[in-house]
């Protein structure tokens, strides 16, 4: 039987100013975990979510979780664990999101300040971490709301669980995710993430796979400090001619990677895979759109979806250390930093993948014949995620998709990282389920992110009705 869910969805209407008040609050903490500084921010924003979920009845625990492995003297910012209701009769959902947000400086290029909500007239909410990851973060604290303004019974016992650094590799979280597995999260019927966006702007999506990241660091130093290049140039071996050399040698042009023993270790393509990529509702012209240009490495949608599903890539980030700023300062770096990291699909080993990359940069680096020092370790490492998608979890989020949107979700799997995904999976020994609020359009990481009204209010509808449509759902598939 469909749920009633006609008061709910007038109710989050009716609430809708209210919600994007509350999206404007969250907003203005700019809870950066990638930044020591904002660190007192973070932990800002972790206390303005536990009071505004004890305003609604939820009982919330901070946990600490130590120091941070890379600068021991900081505190990471705390989780959250929470609960609304204990009803034995109701299954038990557990939801995840993530309060930090990625670095924003308005001289980025923002047209707008980014933790200044701004709202347009067309309904797009411009602000860092409106739509990755904290419209959806407060998409679950609006539903309950809007329950118990409309007078509904909330229809499932909600588990949240929070965090501060996902965009930082997710620092202390599997341990207490793996600690709670069969305590604080131990009632917990399936898992849902609202952390992803639809592949285009009109077709909403379920999402059953996920790449790892293994972020990597290469290290070149030799002189004891920055230097004139104008004296030493041409006497001194220079780190950052080593790293630019060693970088360069990583991936091609067109994304192949080119350290020995990573194509080997992916999965192959099956029969069924391949039909699966025509059904998918995704347009090279909006991947353009968000691109900012049209300068992607396929021109069909089928190659462009797999090398973002499943196959791994290579990006190069930065170089800490190296001289960045405008102008022409005639320095030579003394120790220069090289930032990569690779998306790593089934079957990729972390561990195996580790020890091609150490070994490869060694190699490329000991063909330079410098006298310089080269050091190459990981930063962070989370592993890729693939689940089933029929399962009833899924059955009821599409169910909720066709009844808040009017069509039926595409199956999906994602290029992006969410490491704990399966560290939920593992610990709880549920079905996790991503169910993404925004569009491809959002930019995410970018300037000028924006999470647009519809997706957000309709989105609030969507993670609601699912609940409603789990709590129903038979549990036979
Ligand atoms: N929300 C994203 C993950 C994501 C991105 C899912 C695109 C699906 C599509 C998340 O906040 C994120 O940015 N994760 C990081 C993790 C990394 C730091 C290990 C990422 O993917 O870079
Ligand atoms: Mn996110
Ligand atoms: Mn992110």
């Amino acid at each position: 039987m469909a749920p009633q869910l006609d008061g709910f969805f007038a109710q989050v209407d009716s609430l809708s100013d209210h919600f994007i008040d509350r999206l404007r609050k969250a907003v203005a903490i700019p809870s950066v975990s990638a930044d020591p500084a904002r660190r007192p921010d973070v932990v800002r924003m972790g206390h303005f979510l536990k009071d505004e979920l004890e305003a609604l009845g939820a009982s919330v625990e901070l946990r600490q979780l130590g120091k941070q492995p890379d600068i021991p003297s900081l505190d990471l910012p705390p989780a959250i664990l929470a609960r609304y209701g204990s009803d034995k009769n109701k299954r038990t959902i557990l939801v995840y999101g993530h309060y930090d947000v990625q670095p924003a400086e308005k001289s980025d290029g923002w047209a707008t300040e980014p933790f200044d909500l701004t709202v347009g007239e067309d309904g797009r909410m411009f602000g860092r971490g409106s739509t990755d990851d904290k419209g959806p973060v407060l998409g679950w604290l609006n539903a309950i709301e809007a329950h118990q303004k409309a007078g509904i019974d909330f229809p499932v016992n909600l588990l949240m669980c929070f965090e501060g650094m996902e965009e930082y590799g997710s620092e202390g979280l599997d341990d207490l995710i793996e600690a709670e597995g069969k305590r604080f999260f131990a009632d917990a019927d399936a898992v849902c993430i609202s952390d992803n966006y639809w592949l285009g702007t009109e077709k909403p999506c379920l999402t059953y796979g996920l790449r790892g990241c293994n972020y990597y660091s290469v290290e070149i130093s030799g002189p004891g400090a920055d230097l004139h290049s104008g004296v030493f140039g041409g006497t001194a071996q220079e780190p950052m001619t080593d790293l630019v050399r060693v970088l360069a040698t990583l991936v091609d042009t067109d994304g192949k990677i080119q350290i020995p023993g990573i194509a080997e270790q992916v999965a192959p393509v099956t029969e069924d895979e391949a039909t699966l990529y025509d059904g998918i509702s995704f347009e090279m012209e909006t991947l353009h759109e968000s691109l900012g240009s049209k300068t992607t490495i396929f021109e069909d949608k089928k190659s462009t979806l797999m090398a973002r599903w499943r196959y791994p890539s290579l990006s190069i980030h930065g170089v800490e250390g190296a001289f960045s700023a405008p102008g022409a300062k005639t320095v030579i770096p003394a120790k220069v930093i090289g930032k990569f990291s690779i998306r790593t699909v089934p079957n990729m080993e972390i561990e195996k993948t580790n020890e091609l990359v150490y070994k490869y940069v060694k190699e490329q680096f000991a063909k330079l014949g410098s006298k310089n020092t080269l050091k190459v370790y990981a930063q962070h490492t989370g592993k890729w995620w693939v689940a089933s998608p029929k399962h009833w979890n899924f059955a009821a989020a599409a169910k909720a998709t066709e009844r808040v949107w009017g069509v039926q979700p595409d199956f999906t799997r994602e290029g992006g990282s969410i490491p704990v995904t399966l560290t939920f999976e593992q610990a709880t020994g549920k079905n996790v389920l991503l169910l993404p609020m925004g569009s491809s359009t959002d930019g995410a990481h970018s300037i000028n992110e924006k999470l647009d009204k519809k997706n957000y209010i309709e989105g609030i509808k969507l993670l609601g009705s699912y609940l409603h449509y789990v709590a129903e759902e038979p549990m036979s598939e």
